[in-house]
């Protein structure tokens, strides 16, 4: 089927799950929605953020997308059981692929995940491991800062290794043995958060896992697109700051950005 998939953040981060599915599954189409007019979602409540992800959802819909991918940890953590209560279509979160990924890596049982304050005060990623294996146990830390580090492309720094030790010693001290990256911009600091973490321990990206959980959801419903002659479409939307859009664009997708539009994002 060659109608695209929606795919939709609360800004530039989901950018990190698109260009997983753009690895994994190059002949699909994409349609991108960036809600960079009202980013952060991490610090907001779980009304406000199931009111935002209708509206996308809804626009998305306008795009006549046969699936969406809630690429933002937030908004799955807060609205995807809504989403998908309340709209006929195929929609996938990020939590429980990296929760499912998680659960298998783990020998110790002690379970870390970083993510935005509002993903860890809602207990999604908690939940989902327990219930997965009750012999988890996980220890959850918000780490806020890092969202502005990676914007600001301090991805190999002095101060973002500073701002690491700070959030995550006692996840150290825990002796976690896997650490899901439960942000949309974490996987970008995946090499300077190993180097803190050390090699031992399984760094656990729910954008990869994400892309891999959409392919076995694309072949179960028969909705993959089989034609491979056709290139695929990538289209990105935002309700603010194109350029800052693309600039980020360019940095983290492994295709050229031509062109983002501006949506009024209220109206929907
Ligand atoms: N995209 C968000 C997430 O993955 C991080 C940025 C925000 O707080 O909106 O949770």
């Amino acid at each position: 089927m060659q109608q695209a998939i929606g795919v939709f953040d609360s800004g530039v981060g989901g950018l990190t799950v698109a260009r997983e599915i753009m690895r994994q599954l190059p002949y699909e189409s994409l349609v991108y929605f960036g809600d960079t007019a009202r980013v952060p979602y991490g610090s907001k409540s779980k009304d406000t953020v199931i009111r935002y992800s209708k509206q996308i959802v809804r626009f998305l819909m306008t795009k006549n997308v046969k699936a969406i991918v809630v690429a933002c940890n937030t908004a799955s953590a807060l609205a995807l059981d809504e989403l998908q209560d309340e709209f006929d279509i195929p929609i996938i979160g990020v939590i429980k692929p990296g929760a499912v990924a998680a659960a298998e890596a783990t020998v110790s049982k002690n379970v870390g995940v970083i993510a935005t304050e509002a993903t860890v005060k809602s207990g999604s990623y908690n939940l989902c491991l327990r219930e997965l294996d009750p012999q988890i146990t996980v220890v959850s830390k918000a780490c806020p800062l890092f969202v502005p580090l990676v914007e600001e492309g301090l991805l190999e720094d002095r101060i973002t290794d500073d701002v690491i030790q700070r959030y995550l010693h006692e996840l150290k001290d825990y002796q976690v043995d896997s650490l899901i990256l439960g942000c949309t911009h974490y996987p970008l600091l995946r090499n300077a958060i190993g180097r803190y973490m050390g090699e031992e321990v399984n760094l656990i990206n729910p954008a990869y896992e994400t892309a891999k959980a959409l392919k076995t959801l694309l072949e179960e419903k028969d909705i993959l697109n089989r034609d491979v002659k056709t290139p695929a479409l990538y289209a990105f939307f935002v309700s603010d700051g194109v350029d800052n859009f693309i600039k980020f664009a360019d940095r983290v997708l492994p295709v050229d950005v031509k062109m983002t539009s501006l949506v009024n994002i209220e109206s929907y």
